[in-house]
């Protein structure tokens, strides 16, 4: 599905995304976003405004609703151009690949970040796209407690939650702990470093005892960080000739949570269970537990001594959200900024009026004005990201076809 959204990113111009951002931030209060604030929003012409949409919900972006009233919701493939748009206008990614794979709450693409300013090598990156709203119940049932009355915004919320949880923890939690380096991050979507080797669950291990040991180690390491990885398994670790890499964090917790030992020990336990049916490694759950936690104390310290991040930083739950709210407005702003034919003069002398538009649609707390100040947008630098966006999608086409060939 994911695939027919990277095939329309490339036709999509900058009124599409404008669209697509006034649907997004208008299901924050709507329901079905009405064409009226698509209209204020975007400040197309209904005729255009009309033909556009039916393009946008004819490629899967967007889904039109008819009763009661005319309305239209993003879809997640809606979702995932924005956030792959983003990615590109930051230089996060210089061009997209295939598959590399497919969670319970997650796709994932290969992509290839560009070697910073332009010397060296290219570095393989990978797209995670987060899912969760579609699938977690658990995650969805508190999403929708906290959303209330905006409970057809829960899927976005919840996917948009996992992938902030997620890559800040994991850049808390990189380097000292051998995970992919995150590099960036845009709504329900993070860009980090292509895992080296293949997963645990599809590998015949020659040496297995090493790599139980550095998996383990790991997992003290985490701790040591006040980190539990909650769902740790063949399946979320990458093995290579380097080493081990654990990746698929949004769902951690920290030793403060009611069942942080079930936790851990439900943790410790698929790993040597899968080492034991395996290769017929035995070793004592509670021992290794025991180990784990014994250690922790020592690790913190040399890793106190050998960095300046080893500390442990949990992140609260409300804080999160709390973040997650302002995100969306820089998010949101930041593709404003960002538009392809957006005229600083043109923009005033249409006669936009700020207040106005804030007040009404989207209440002062979460649409400032103020930052639409001319002076902030340069025409020179929205040119040059432009530029490189023709260039990806250039790319992006250039591939397709070859990929016919
Ligand atoms: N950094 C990465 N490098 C390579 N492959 C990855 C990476 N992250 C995820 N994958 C692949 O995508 C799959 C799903 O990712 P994961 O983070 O485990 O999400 P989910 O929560 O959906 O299981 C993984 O099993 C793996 O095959
Ligand atoms: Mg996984």
């Amino acid at each position: 599905m994911i695939d027919e959204a990277l095939r329309v990113f490339k036709d999509l111009d900058s009124k599409d995304f404008r669209i697509l951002t006034g649907i997004e931030t208008g299901m924050k209060h709507f329901e079905w976003v009405p064409m009226e604030e698509l209209n204020k929003y975007t400040r197309l012409p209904f005729e255009k405004l009309e033909y556009k949409l039916k393009k946008l919900v004819k490629n899967k972006l967007v889904v039109r609703n008819t009763q009661p009233y005319e309305g239209f919701q993003i879809y997640f493939e809606g979702y995932d151009v924005l956030a792959l748009n983003a990615f590109v206008k930051r230089k996060s990614i210089s061009a997209i690949g295939d598959e590399v794979g497919v969670g319970k709450e997650s796709v994932i693409y290969e992509a290839i970040l560009p070697p910073e300013l332009a010397i060296g090598e290219p570095v393989p990156v990978v797209i995670k796209f987060h899912r969760e709203g579609r699938t977690s119940f658990k995650q969805i049932k508190r999403v929708r407690e906290h959303l209330g009355e905006r409970e057809h915004f829960s899927w976005i919320y919840a996917a948009r939650l996992a992938a902030q949880r997620e890559y800040d923890i994991m850049t808390t939690l990189y380097p000292e702990v051998s995970i992919p380096k995150p590099f960036d991050h845009n709504r329900h979507a993070i860009v980090m470093e292509l895992a080296k080797g293949s997963l645990l669950s599809k590998t015949k291990l020659i040496d297995p005892e090493w790599y139980l040991d550095e998996i383990l180690k790991q997992v003290k390491i985490t701790y040591s960080l006040g980190v539990i990885h909650a769902d740790l398994s063949e399946y979320n670790i990458f093995v290579s000739e380097d080493g081990v890499q654990l990746i698929d964090w949004p769902q951690y917790v920290t030793p403060e949570h009611p069942h942080a030992d079930e936790i851990l020990e439900r943790d410790v336990s698929n790993v040597l269970t899968h080492f034991f049916r395996k290769y017929g490694i035995k070793r004592e759950l509670d021992e290794t537990i025991r180990e784990i936690k014994r250690q922790a104390g020592k690790n913190t310290e040399d890793i106190k001594e050998g960095t300046e991040s080893g500390t442990s930083r949990g992140i609260e739950e409300g804080e999160l959200e709390e973040a997650l709210e302002e995100g969306f407005e820089e998010d949101i702003e930041e593709d404003i900024f960002q538009e392809e034919d957006f005229e600083a003069e043109k923009f005033e002398a249409e006669n936009f009026e700020a207040e106005e538009f804030e007040v009404e649609e989207f209440g002062t707390e979460e649409f400032e004005a103020e930052k639409f100040g001319t002076e902030e947008i340069e025409a020179g630098k929205i040119e040059a990201e432009d530029r490189k966006v023709q260039d990806f999608k250039k790319a992006a086409s250039e591939k397709e076809t070859s990929d016919k060939e």
